[in-house]
């Protein structure tokens, strides 16, 4: 095969020494990672700090996820396995059907039935894994796979897979090759509690310490609560979790860095999401806004730059957008007069 002259680097190869693969293991990759830093001049503006967008939607399959999953399959594969499964409010799904189907190997996921948006669904689906709706929560979805990969040779690859907490510890590392020790404070969502870990993870390697402002939604906030929510609620789906599996890494994370985890409700989440929408051109999934709405929330309490992880793209949930964007569409028949007046906003 010709190597193209823009050939990616896989992310394994590029952090080889900072992740557990060697030399001539098998490499399942995408070409994840390599995410823009984007300034937001708006937001900034608001909060009184340089605040910059982690744009993790820019990944293959729209999330943070591929960045753990590369990790996750390739060790999968290295190991001899045939099967992956995944429990997930959507994204890990769709990020693990689109590297299953790369390595030919069988995916199955459980999500929660009709509580995932339309998009991952599509994804997965599309990818040809084995979809299973069940009836129950993500938390209880979580507790089937791990009970079923005890039971049958398949690999688990929720963020319990210490291969993806180290895939996803190269965003800290992308962040520290562009802002250095300038990064005061880092804005992330928090739902199974993997990716906040994971950066904690990635900068304490590089000796780099970001305070971490972890957001939960107000329906669904077992961290800030104290306690497991049994029935979490909230518009922000990829984060409707009430038993996080690295919960307490994850507030242990927070502490260490001289941060919290806090929460947003979803009229803070919907907000910020339309804000940046519309006056920072960036489209998010409301999970990810919630990192925003958060530091609109609060401040940046003294901060001087300041990245907001925004962990997925916004056309994973069209059903979310739409809903806020009811009734402005402009309905018109074929005939000039009323289309002018309807372009120019004379309708
Ligand atoms: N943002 C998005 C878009 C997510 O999909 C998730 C998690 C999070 C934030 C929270 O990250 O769980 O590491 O604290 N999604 C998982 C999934 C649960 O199944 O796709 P976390």
């Amino acid at each position: 095969m010709r190597v193209a002259p823009h050939t990616p680097i896989a992310l394994i190869e590029r952090y080889r020494e900072h992740l557990p693969f060697a030399e001539g293991d098998p490499i399942v990759s995408l070409n994840e990672g390599g995410t823009p830093l984007l300034p937001a001049p708006i937001i900034s503006e608001q909060v009184g700090a340089d605040v910059y967008f982690k744009c993790e939607g820019a990944n293959p399959t729209g999330s943070f996820k591929d960045r753990g999953m590369t990790c996750a399959v390739s060790a999968a594969i290295r190991d001899g396995a045939k099967a992956v499964i995944c429990a997930s409010t959507g994204n890990t799904a769709a990020s693990a059907a689109a590297y299953a189907a790369r390595a030919g190997i069988t995916c199955a996921v459980i999500v929660p039935e009709g509580r995932i948006a339309r998009g991952k669904l599509a994804q997965t689906l599309i990818h040809g894994a084995r979809a299973i709706s069940l009836q129950g929560s993500f938390d209880e979805a979580l507790r089937i796979v791990r009970k079923l990969v005890e039971e049958h040779p398949i690999a688990l690859v929720n963020s319990l897979n210490e291969f993806r907490m180290e895939g996803q510890k190269t965003a800290a590392f992308e962040l520290v090759e562009e802002l250095g020790s300038e990064l005061d404070l880092l804005c992330i969502p928090v739902g199974n509690a993997g990716n906040i870990t994971a950066y904690w993870r990635g900068f304490s390697e590089l000796s780099v310490a970001p305070r971490l402002f972890g957001f939960q939604a107000e329906g669904a906030a077992p961290l800030v609560l104290g306690h497991a929510v049994e029935h979490p609620e909230t518009v922000a789906s990829a984060i409707r979790i009430g038993k996080p599996a690295r919960g307490e890494q994850a507030l242990r994370a927070a502490e260490e860095s001289g941060g919290c985890i806090r929460t947003v409700s979803d009229t803070e989440i919907l907000s910020a999401y339309r804000l940046m929408a519309a006056r920072e051109g960036m489209f998010v999934e409301p999970a990810s806004a919630a990192s925003v709405a958060g530091l609109l929330k609060y401040g940046a309490e003294g901060a001087k730059t300041v990245v907001c992880v925004l962990t997925g793209r916004g056309i994973k949930d069209p059903e979310a957008a739409l809903a806020q964007t009811e009734g402005a569409i402009i309905r018109c028949p074929v005939d000039m007069e009323a289309i002018e007046a309807a372009v120019l906003g004379e309708a």
